[in-house]
């Protein structure tokens, strides 16, 4: 097995996803070791997750910057720069609720991963599950997907689909969604971590292949028989 590599990752909330790429790192189903957990809101419990792990973490409040710009810099530094060991091999935005700078984006451009809770190109940006009952859809889901210049439209790596059934709304398909955010980013994660999954000349491949423009369907990928 190749060494494990180096994964930061960047929350803004409650950090679920940042929960369950630390259990894959800890059953050993991610090869890789969360060298830091940057936050920009204060009291998030994304932090107090990392703590409990024994995960180095920090706050970085984007509240205390002057502009989009200077605080994308000091998020790249403490992900890269000089005080760190080691470069980030990967950059996992996990819930973390700010837009980057082209700037910051082409920096990491290949190492920088996004879940995003729609079935995309459908839904980018806010209020995805509200979208989905409105439009009247059957389906909602989630994607995870290289992060681009262009907000939400990175090529997908991996999706999971979530029926929409009588009764539901914007919070109890989140939740159902949700819990298929914890499968497919950790999958993805160790996709990359092996040496699998890349980003070549803007295209997502696995395995030496091109993904579908929709990336692999999780179901697919999973079905049983
Ligand atoms: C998830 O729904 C994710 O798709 C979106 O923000 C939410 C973060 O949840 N980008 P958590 O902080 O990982 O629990």
């Amino acid at each position: 097995m190749s060494e494990a590599k180096n994964i930061v990752v960047l929350v803004s909330g409650g950090g679920s996803n940042l929960q369950a790429l630390i259990d894959g790192c800890a059953n050993g189903s991610i090869n890789a070791n969360i060298a830091n957990v940057i936050c920009n809101r204060p009291g998030a419990y994304g932090l107090q997750r990392a703590s409990d792990a024994g995960i180095p973490h920090q706050c970085i409040d984007h509240t205390e910057y002057e502009s989009r710009e200077a605080f994308d810099l000091a998020l790249a530094d403490a992900i890269d720069g000089p005080a760190n060991n080691q470069a980030a091999d990967l950059v996992v935005l996990a819930g973390f609720m700010r837009i980057l700078t082209p700037a910051f984006v082409s920096k990491f451009e290949g190492r920088l991963l996004n879940i995003h809770p729609s079935l995309l190109p459908k839904y980018p940006g806010l209020n995805t599950h509200q979208r989905a009952l409105d439009a009247g859809d059957k389906e909602a889901g989630v994607t995870v997907h290289f992060v681009t210049a262009e907000l939400d439209g990175g090529p997908p790596i991996v999706q999971a689909r979530v029926d929409i059934v009588e009764g539901d709304d914007a919070s109890s398909l989140a939740s159902r969604v949700l819990q298929q955010e914890h499968h497919i980013y950790p999958l993805a994660v160790s996709w990359f971590v092996e040496d699998r999954l890349s980003l070549i000349d803007g295209k997502a491949i696995l395995d030496d292949e091109i993904l579908p423009p929709n990336g692999v369907d999780f179901a697919g990928e999973h079905a049983v028989g």
